[in-house]
């Protein structure tokens, strides 16, 4: 492994083991919010049905989200991926069942839909409060992604009329932090003008700097029309270029179309499409899921700084912390603490040992 790929592995355990203290390590001593927030990550967000789950999916490269029409994705999903060496066995792990390893995906996506009900009922309500999944797999790359509700309109039967404003400000409340890489999702088949994910988009970051558009549905746009005003960037214009993908249809997702068929596909829309060929090199999920990668990796390097004084400040506190509890560690959380103290001590070693010194640009 690089050394970057180390920090952004560490930055994962960081967060995870803040988070197993709480949610979002809220209840924690100290510095340890503050720390998690950061880290930086990725969050999906768009209008309902517009893709989001599909496109997470086809980032991991494996099926494990409930999908479909309407209101699916009814709870936080804060999705860590785990780069493994080449051979072990993919596996799946939830913050709320420590113990258990998951290895059959459709089980995962199982659990997602019974740790929501459990919150929610079988309703149409949502909740704020995060379902934390890690999946290790040699096929990923490291990353963490935030799968959210979708953006609403109009509350439906079922709902509170509350609920188009609480989505909104749940989904405000993770692409707030200027440290959040936002993946805006517009269906292509919907005039760009409306999508709900640009318009939130360019309210929190308007710069456009840590926003990627994600057009999808460019199959099911009508004939004798194109995207290419969107994608080369003239209808809406972001800093970073917009990736084009196709996603499995409900029609695929019934038939149990296999993720590398889909994918293999997806890049054969593009090549064989006299319009979008030129742009084939920079589209679809596999484009989309390095870039990702990438731009987290630039994200935690330019924070580095500020990430390592908060990473001290932590180290410091949770010294006194421990000297307080008093070592062996009995209770959980003071476990907890003092896996986070050993990673935060990891973590600025790295730093010391490579890239201070004027050679920020690490081993790369
Ligand atoms: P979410 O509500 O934004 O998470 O959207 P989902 O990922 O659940 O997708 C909603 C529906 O749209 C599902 O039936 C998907 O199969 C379908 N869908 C998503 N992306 C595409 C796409 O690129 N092409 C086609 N044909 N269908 C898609
Ligand atoms: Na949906
Ligand atoms: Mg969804």
């Amino acid at each position: 492994m690089t050394t970057m790929e180390n920090v952004i592995v560490l930055v994962n355990r960081i967060q995870r083991a803040c988070t197993a203290l709480g949610d979002h390590g809220g209840d924690a001593p100290g510095s340890l919010p503050t720390l998690w927030e950061a880290l930086p990550s990725v969050a999906v967000v768009g209008g309902q049905s517009s893709g989001k789950s599909s496109v997470l999916e086809s980032i991991v490269g494996r099926d494990f989200l409930p999908r479909g029409s309407g209101i699916v994705t009814r709870r936080p999903l804060v999705l860590q991926l785990h780069k493994t060496e080449e051979g072990v066995q993919e596996y799946a792990e939830f913050l709320h069942m420590p113990k258990r390893r998951f290895t059959d995906f459709a089980l995962v996506r199982k659990e997602i839909q019974d740790e929501t009900d459990r919150l929610t009922g079988k309703t149409k309500q949502i909740s704020p409060v995060p379902i934390h999944l890690s999946i290790y797999s040699p096929h990923v790359v490291n990353l963490t992604l935030i799968d959210l509700p979708g953006l609403t309109k109009v509350a439906i039967e079922g709902q509170p009329e509350s609920i188009v404003e609480d989505i909104e400000n749940m989904v405000r409340s993770y692409v707030d932090k200027p440290n959040c890489l936002i993946l805006a999702i517009s269906p292509a088949n919907q005039d760009i003008a409306t999508s709900d994910a640009i318009k939130l988009a360019r309210d929190v970051d308007p710069s456009g700097e840590r926003t990627f558009g994600v057009l999808t549905k460019l199959d099911l746009m009508d004939k004798g029309t194109n995207a290419l005003d969107v994608l080369e960037g003239r209808s809406y214009r972001l800093q970073h270029p917009w990736v084009g993908i196709v996603n499995r249809s409900q029609a695929d997702i019934n038939r149990n179309v296999d993720m590398i068929v889909a994918r293999r596909k997806e890049q054969e829309f593009f090549t064989s499409s006299p319009e979008y060929a030129h742009l084939a090199s920079r589209m679809g999920s596999e484009y989309l899921a390095k870039l990702l990668s990438q731009q987290l990796e630039a994200a935690i390097r330019a924070r580095i700084p500020s990430i390592t004084s908060l990473i001290n400040k932590t180290i410091d506190e949770l010294e006194s912390e421990m000297d307080h509890l008093g070592r062996p560690i009995a209770s959980d959380a003071g476990a907890q603490l003092y896996l986070i103290l050993e990673l935060c001590r990891a973590f600025d070693k790295i730093f010391k040992e490579h890239l201070d010194g004027g050679r920020p640009g690490g081993d790369q």
